[in-house]
């Protein structure tokens, strides 16, 4: 894949581009209908079964010392075990929540959330190859008076495989065949590195100088995955569902699957775009047609790098992040000189003092 290709691409579908919109409500009453919906990924489609037609599912929004009412309805052809919800924070009343939902029925949960619950959790299916596209995020906001200070963005990273999931999983089940996956997705989308999914690139639209809350959960059935943004810092603030004793500011953060963290994300430099990426491997030289990307892009009007900058990961190829390079090589370069023309001027110097030096020791009397 050139750049070219990339950047005439980028070009065609940014007027297509989905915007997001953070945005956080109050939900307590909760619909879900399990049923198969299709999909067009990786130049295919096919039918997955999902929670309202939504791949991930619906986020939901939840406040401290608050109860849900959760009705799912399930559509499907299959019985479907939900679990809700996953995390293990310390003060997490409902964590282990498990309930049937035989095809055909509609099944009312109460979840009730304690006073001093706060983070990302996630619900699912239980059973592997359901959980694989029935899944989503569980926020649970502090309870009102203490200010939620950033805006929340889901970032919920999965998997899709070109084949049936269902069938995939019976004959990893049956065989050993390989349970491996086509592509990670972020938000449902492989990205713009993977045939036929640059339309669908997840793209989170940030302000400059504001701070978001990047609510990340990592729904994938075997690998752990690292996300990193290009030229941006996370703050690490809470890690399945529970604030973290000491937070930490890193360049990317590793998830180990079925887990979640909870990063403090500053749009802080120039208006650019700039991408995001989720890798299982950081130690790997990349393909770049198997890296799973989604895109910060600033508001405001310029012109942005196509295609947008990369993170500059362990082993990731440096010539993508090119004009941060050349930042270095002027820094590198204005060294060079000075260091060059300091060297001159002593050289200069000291041929003058040690010929003076001389001339007065040779000079008898
Ligand atoms: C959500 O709605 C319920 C009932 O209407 C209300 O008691 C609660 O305070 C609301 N929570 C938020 C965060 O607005
Ligand atoms: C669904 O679950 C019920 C109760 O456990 C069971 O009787 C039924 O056979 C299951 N149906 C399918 C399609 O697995
Ligand atoms: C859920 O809560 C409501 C109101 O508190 C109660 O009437 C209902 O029985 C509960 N349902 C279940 C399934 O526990
Ligand atoms: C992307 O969007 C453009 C414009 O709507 C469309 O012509 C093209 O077929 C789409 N590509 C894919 C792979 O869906
Ligand atoms: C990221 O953090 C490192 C180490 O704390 C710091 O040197 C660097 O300037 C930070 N970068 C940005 C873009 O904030
Ligand atoms: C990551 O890649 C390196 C280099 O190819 C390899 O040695 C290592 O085993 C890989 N790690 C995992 C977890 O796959």
């Amino acid at each position: 894949m050139t750049f070219q290709k990339i950047n005439t691409s980028l070009v065609l579908i940014i007027c297509f581009a989905v915007q997001y919109i953070a945005s956080t409500q109050n939900n307590t009453n909760i619909h879900f209908v399990i049923e198969e919906t299709s999909f067009d990924r990786l130049c295919q489609s096919k039918k997955i079964l999902t929670i309202n037609g939504r791949f991930p599912g619906p986020t939901i929004y939840a406040r401290a010392g608050e109860t849900l009412t959760l009705d799912v309805e399930n559509k499907g052809k299959d019985n479907v075990t939900m679990f809700c919800c996953r995390g293990v924070g310390r003060h997490v009343k409902f964590d282990q929540v498990e309930w049937l939902v035989e095809a055909g029925s509609t099944v009312r949960k109460n979840i009730t959330i304690s006073d001093d619950d706060e983070g990302t959790l996630w619900w699912h299916a239980m059973n592997i190859w359901q959980r694989a596209t029935v899944h989503g995020a569980f926020i649970v906001h502090s309870k009102p008076g203490k200010p939620d200070d950033h805006a929340d963005i889901p970032i919920i990273l999965g998997e899709w495989w070109k084949k049936d999931v269902k069938e995939a999983f019976l004959d990893y089940i049956d065989s050993g065949s390989d349970l491996k996956s086509d592509a990670f997705t972020v938000d449902g989308q492989p990205g713009d590195f993977y045939p036929c999914s640059k339309n669908g690139t997840f793209r989170i639209v940030v302000d400059t100088g504001k701070k978001y809350l990047l609510r990340i959960v990592n729904t994938a059935i075997h690998n752990n995955l690292h996300v990193g943004i290009a030229r941006h810092n996370l703050t690490v603030i809470a890690m399945d569902g529970s604030p973290i004793a000491k937070q930490f500011t890193t360049d990317y953060v590793e998830l180990t699957r079925q887990h979640s963290i909870d990063c403090i994300f500053e749009a802080n430099q120039q208006p650019n775009y700039y991408y995001m990426v989720a890798v299982t491997n950081i130690s790997e030289a990349y393909d770049t047609n198997k890296i799973t990307t989604a895109i910060i892009e600033y508001q405001g009007s310029y012109i942005p790098s196509l295609p947008p900058l990369l993170p500059l990961l362990p082993n990731f190829s440096p010539n993508y992040d090119k004009s941060s390079s050349r930042d270095y090589l002027y820094v590198i370069m204005t060294f060079v000189i000075l260091g060059l023309f300091f060297c001159t001027t002593f050289v200069v110097w000291y041929r003058q003092t040690n010929r003076a030096h001389r001339s007065a020791t040779v000079t008898p009397m």
